[in-house]
């Protein structure tokens, strides 16, 4: 008995691994995540079951991968990006080990490196950020799962996940406890997607402009120096620019942020 965790990737359906897609062809059971490409759980095979997870708790999911791989399913839990970055991979190896169930964790992109460089931003560069901080703004219970004393003193680069609901508070949060108001920041939605959006601006401004270009989840939020190296870069993807922030489609072109 076996249930493989496989990562999905940040989105785009082309950027699972070859593992991966391999496993989704030759499962007869896909149990997927909301944010996994609709062209990914296509892959399944035809007569393959396929259950999404939109409505089940995380609990209920654990009992039915334990139900499934004991009916001796092939079971492929497809999870977006990698499933042990706030994934609840972690959880799910628990609950299959502890029922006496293997797995096999099989990683994926995750969106903490690769929608920032879809975006034109690297998260680390030679000279600017030699550090990655990553956090999650959404913690147990519905609080806020950052520890703001830590993250506005950290160094490099800040990456948020879940956090596009609570920008405001946690933007001002961290300018309150010293963070440079005017360090480059963006949102970056629904990234490495066609619908990819990106805001840029001053990281205390970043909220009201993320409201006026009306982004929605799922979004990660950068700051940090490497925010202004997404000028430099052929990866940019194309931006328009209105007053002291700039929006961005994926098609490149380059636009200069004010402060
Ligand atoms: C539960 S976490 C999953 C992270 C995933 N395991 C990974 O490794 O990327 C979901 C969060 O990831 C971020 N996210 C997922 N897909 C994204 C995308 N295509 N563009 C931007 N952010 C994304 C958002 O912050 C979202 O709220």
């Amino acid at each position: 008995m076996i249930v493989y965790l496989v990562g999905a990737g940040p989105g785009d359906p082309g950027l699972i691994t070859a593992r991966g897609l391999e496993l989704i062809r030759t499962c007869d059971v896909l149990v997927f995540d909301r944010l996994v490409a609709r062209e990914l759980v296509d892959e399944a095979p035809v007569g393959a079951m396929r259950i999404g997870r939109e409505t089940l708790s995380q609990e209920e999911i654990n009992r039915l991968l334990i139900e499934l791989a004991r009916a001796g399913r092939i079971v492929v839990r497809l999870k977006g990006g990698d499933p042990f970055l706030f994934g609840r991979g972690g959880e799910e190896v628990e609950a299959l080990s502890a029922a006496g169930i293997r797995s096999e964790v099989v990683p994926g992109v995750s969106c903490l490196s690769a929608v920032p460089a879809a975006a034109g931003i690297p998260i680390t560069h030679r000279g600017v950020s030699a550090q990655v901080t990553i956090a999650a703004g959404s913690g147990a219970g519905g609080a806020l799962g950052l520890d703001l004393d830590a993250l506005a003193c950290a160094p490099g680069t800040l990456v948020l996940f879940m956090s596009l609901g609570r920008l405001d508070e946690i933007v001002d949060g961290l300018i309150a406890r010293g963070k440079d108001p005017l360090t480059p920041a963006a949102v970056i939605a629904s990234g490495t997607r066609a619908e990819q959006r990106t805001v840029v601006a001053a990281l205390h401004k970043l909220p009201a402009a993320a409201v006026a270009a009306s982004v929605v989840a799922p979004a990660l939020v950068v700051i940090g120096d490497v925010v202004e190296l997404a000028d430099e870069l052929d990866a940019a993807p194309s931006r328009s620019s209105s007053g002291n922030t700039s929006v961005m489609s994926r098609k490149p072109t380059v636009a200069t942020m004010e402060r």
